[in-house]
């Protein structure tokens, strides 16, 4: 290590130690801080490093400049790995069978992604050599704990770094560092203060004015979903048809699942929708808050859970919440490859094999509600549920016999805590 810079104090057991650096498999996005790393590893371990992005569906990212960026930056190579199909198939796809919202309103666009972009970095790094494995994620959040925990499970003995933990640089040290070592500062130091992240699933902001509690969020945070109070004065009827859990067309244009996500993406967006201001608890035990701009969930998911409600009886309806709920603990909490998310997981495919048909959605400034469902699956009679005498399958008839009974221990409870003395 030449010049200590940053006093480097391991605590885990996989965290490498300067001399055991060869060749470094950096987990690379192109921005201010990986853009730092590159060449603060190369000076502060005397490793080569190899650069590595992955395209989620972040919209708006041309991955050949951020390629070029990290060769300049003296990478002995970049890798950009399209991960797209596999994050929606393997992935997302799973979370719709969940209902996925952690703490009620977050649909784990991140946390979703971090266990594919570490199974990939280490599937890179054995590729090409490294021994190490350097990502971006600070100390205080949650992706540090999905990207090392998922490259421990698949390879016991690779190292990590991560550098940002570690170094004691501010913003403006960064800032005046990268100035230093002739690395593009994009935007000067005038982009706001947000911390962004995207895929497909969604986008969140984090950061500068939107720890204030107290403040609305402002305007400048909101980049994909347009202002509910601009969008279109007429609602728009988006009809979402699903086959065994996974959507399959949308207004009856068949769609392969990522173009399928964009499309809602894009209709959602249009109409206001999946705008989330949401307080987290993170699972190294801070609550934060968090800004969400989330219209394919929004619309995909309203409509999933309305046709699951559809197909299944009482008891699967009352059931399946809960445990959709755990599934987006384990997921929040960077535990992928726990058993227990295999279990839930085909407890899900089971519930799921029901789920076939349509539910559409209204779309209106900002509101996403069901309004017409089928299916052929339906536990539903028209004919039952009238308020038309029906016969046949049900006899009103038979109603009082069933309070009777159903009531009978709640009555007698009530009975007895009500008792004169
Ligand atoms: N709060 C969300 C999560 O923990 C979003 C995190 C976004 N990550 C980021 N590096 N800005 O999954």
């Amino acid at each position: 290590m030449a010049e200590g810079r940053h006093t480097l104090i391991t605590t885990g057991s996989y965290e490498a130690e300067p001399d055991e650096v060869g060749r470094v498999l950096l987990l690379y996005s192109g921005g201010l801080d990986t853009s730092v790393m590159l060449k603060w590893i190369q000076d502060e371990y005397e490793a080569e490093v190899v650069a590595l992005t992955v395209d989620l569906g972040q919209p708006g990212e041309d991955f050949e400049v951020v390629r070029g960026k990290a060769m300049n930056l003296g990478a002995v190579d970049c890798h950009v790995i399209d991960a797209r199909e596999e994050f929606a198939h393997d992935y997302v796809l799973p979370a719709i069978k969940a209902n996925a919202l952690y703490g009620g309103g977050y649909p784990l666009f991140t946390a979703l992604g971090r266990p594919l972009i570490a199974k990939l970095a280490v599937e890179k790094a054995h590729e090409s050599g490294c021994d190490t494995i350097a990502h971006g994620c600070t100390g205080k959040g949650n992706d540090q704990v999905r990207i090392e925990s998922t490259v421990l499970a698949m390879d016991p003995e690779m190292k990590i770094i991560a550098p940002v933990r570690g170094w004691q640089m501010g913003r403006e040290e960064e800032i005046a560092y990268a100035r230093e070592h002739g690395i593009p500062v994009k935007g000067g130091t005038e982009s706001p203060p947000y911390s962004i992240d995207d895929n497909i699933w969604g986008r969140s902001s984090e950061g500068g004015p939107i720890e204030d509690l107290g403040e609305p969020p402002r305007d400048d945070v909101f980049n994909l979903v347009t202002d509910p109070r601009e969008a279109p004065d007429e609602p728009e009827d988006v009809a979402v048809e699903f086959e065994r859990g996974c959507p399959v067309a949308i207004n009856g244009e068949r769609l392969g699942l990522v173009e399928l996500l964009e499309r809602a993406g894009e209709i959602g967006a249009r109409h206001g929708v999946g705008i989330v201001d949401h307080i987290e608890d993170r699972i190294v035990g801070l609550k934060v808050r968090d800004l969400y701009e989330v219209p394919a969930a929004e619309l995909i998911l309203t409509a999933h859970k309305e046709l699951e409600k559809l197909v299944g009886t009482i008891h699967q309806n009352t059931f399946k919440p809960q445990l959709d709920a755990h599934w987006a603990y384990l997921v929040y909490a960077g535990l992928w490859y726990e058993p227990l998310l295999g279990d839930l997981n085909a407890f899900m495919d089971a519930v799921n094999e029901q789920v076939t048909g349509s539910v559409t959605v209204r779309l209106f400034k900002g509101s996403a509600r069901p309004v017409a469902r089928e299916s052929p699956n339906a536990l539903y009679d028209q004919a039952l549920a009238g308020f038309g005498e029906s016969g046949g399958l049900f006899s009103q008839q038979a109603s009082p016999g069933f309070i009777e009974l159903w009531s009978l221990q709640s009555r007698m409870a009530y009975g007895i805590r009500n008792r004169k003395r």
